[in-house]
């Protein structure tokens, strides 16, 4: 059985992310999503609201599955004998982040690999930051992510429901 990770702050899920969760769930038999801990970020929600929000998002997606930690990615891997881990890719700016975390990773879990999707170029240039940016200032982000998390959003900076 093939099984990946895509792991994340998802502070919230985008409409990008979720474009990756569904092309990469086609690819394995069992897709998780790991919402994680970034310790260079400070999260608008919970770790549980943000476990929540993307097990709302992902409900009609059969073989994927929510989980939420804190710790080392490549440690969560190794306990659920997941071999690869996912990530997007937006645009050359992510490149030199991403390249860092994912050899710093295959130092310290060699049997581990990282995969590289492109992101639809629909959605290239979002961002949970520019999402939250917008959404504190009243904007709606009803092209951004999905209308679950527009409502968390809407809620969390006490802004109507429009
Ligand atoms: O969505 P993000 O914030 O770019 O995701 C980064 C994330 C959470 C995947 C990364 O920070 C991570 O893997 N954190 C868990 C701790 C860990 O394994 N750190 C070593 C690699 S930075």
């Amino acid at each position: 059985m093939s099984r990946a990770i895509y792991p994340g702050s998802f502070d919230p899920v985008t409409l990008g992310h979720l474009d990756i969760i569904k092309r990469s769930a086609e690819m394995f038999d069992e897709l998780i999503v790991g919402v994680l801990v970034n310790t260079a970020k400070s999260p608008l929600f919970s770790l549980e609201e943000r476990v929540n929000m993307l097990e709302n998002v992902v409900s009609d997606i059969p073989n994927v599955r929510v989980v939420g930690f804190e710790g080392l990615l490549v440690d969560f891997a190794r306990q659920n004998d997941i071999k690869v881990i996912v990530r997007g890719l937006r645009a050359v700016t992510d490149f030199e982040y991403e390249l860092q975390i994912a050899q710093s990773n295959r130092k310290v879990a060699p049997d581990i690999d990282t995969v590289f999707l492109t992101t639809n170029i629909e959605y290239s240039y979002l961002s949970s930051s520019i999402v939250k940016e917008y959404a504190s200032f009243g904007v709606d982000v009803k092209d951004f992510v999905p209308e679950h998390v527009r409502e968390m959003l809407c809620e969390r900076y006490e802004i109507e429901n429009a």
